[in-house]
């Protein structure tokens, strides 16, 4: 924790030393990659291998494993890396980790590193470019969290629910079944609805507003149950840092350019975030 905080403060000190940034690749990306070198605990240079991917690595890809990529090979490398010569890292933790009396098989193991690397990645950059982005266009809001930050951990919360990166994630279905009154054959696809189920007007009372108060708020960002997601902690712990941190240091957000992102669905598109977010921070005086 005490890593992260220390990243995210040199990182933010930084920013308001220039004239202006592109939060997305400039400043997003670099926390996003090296925070994730202390939760895998790596090596800092590897942070910067993954920097150098830019952000646009798993695209190209639709955002998922695909073989041939950059991201499989880097793994593969990896992972014989760890089973020749065993660390304290994820990778040797996979390579000796076992399941049921057995080894994972190396499907498995790519398949939690997957998980961490691209799952990891744009949810994390998109929630701090929407997080600073929001902040930027409702100054009340870094106004009302400075005169108490213990308000963070609830606004944290409202800014995961309504800036939900994942729109949904689908599961192959193993058996015939009926989900509310449509049949889904055995091997097709249900997918849930992450972000729709965020906004439920049924659970969530004026679920197209932002209520940095909101509670309780039982958003599904990080699905729930047994797939609940393990990097939730992590997340959580950049968006609260920056937050506080921002409440400390930034009396106000600018921005100078801003092109919003869209994701196009076969069923819909949905505005989400940027593909470019250019601000001016303004240092607060001391
Ligand atoms: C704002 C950031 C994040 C969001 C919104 C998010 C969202 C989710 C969601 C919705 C799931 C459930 C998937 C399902 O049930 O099919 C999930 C699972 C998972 N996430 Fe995240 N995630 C975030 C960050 C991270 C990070 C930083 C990591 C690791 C570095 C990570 C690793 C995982 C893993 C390993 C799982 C699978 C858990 C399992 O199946 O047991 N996530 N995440």
């Amino acid at each position: 924790m005490a890593k992260v905080e220390d990243l995210i403060s040199r990182t933010l000190d930084q920013a308001l030393s220039m004239e202006s940034i592109e939060i997305v690749n400039d400043f997003a990306l670099p926390i996003q990659s090296r925070a994730l070198t202390h939760l895998l605990n790596v090596p800092a240079s590897e942070g910067e291998i993954w920097i150098g991917w830019g952000i646009h690595v798993f695209k190209v890809t639709g955002g998922e494993f695909k073989e041939g990529t950059v991201l499989e090979q880097y793994l593969h490398r990896k992972f014989d890396e760890a089973e020749a010569n065993p660390g304290g890292d994820l990778f040797s933790a996979l390579v000796q980790a076992s399941y049921r009396g057995r080894r994972l098989t190396r499907e498995e193991m790519m398949g939690f590193a997957n998980l961490a690397f691209a799952g990891g990645r744009d949810t994390i950059i998109h929630s701090i470019s929407c997080v600073l982005g929001y902040l930027a266009e409702h100054p009340d809001a870094l106004e009302y969290l400075r005169a108490d930050p213990k308000r963070i951990t609830l606004a944290s919360e409202e800014f995961f629910r309504v800036f939900m990166p994942l729109t949904h994630i689908g599961r192959v279905c193993p058996a015939e079944t009926n989900v509310n009154g449509v049949t889904v054959r055995a091997g097709e696809r249900a997918s849930l609805c992450w972000s729709s189920a965020n906004f439920d007007e049924t659970v969530f009372p004026e679920a197209g507003d932002v209520k940095l108060d909101r509670k309780p708020n039982p958003h599904v960002s990080f699905g729930f149950g047994e797939h609940l997601c393990l990097g939730a902690p992590h997340a959580r712990l950049i968006v609260r840092t920056l937050l506080r941190l921002c409440c400390e240091r930034v009396k106000k957000i600018t921005i100078v350019e801003a092109q919003e992102r869209l994701e196009h669905e076969a069923a819909f598109d949905r505005v989400l975030g940027y593909d470019l977010l250019k601000v001016k921070l303004e240092r607060l005086a001391d």
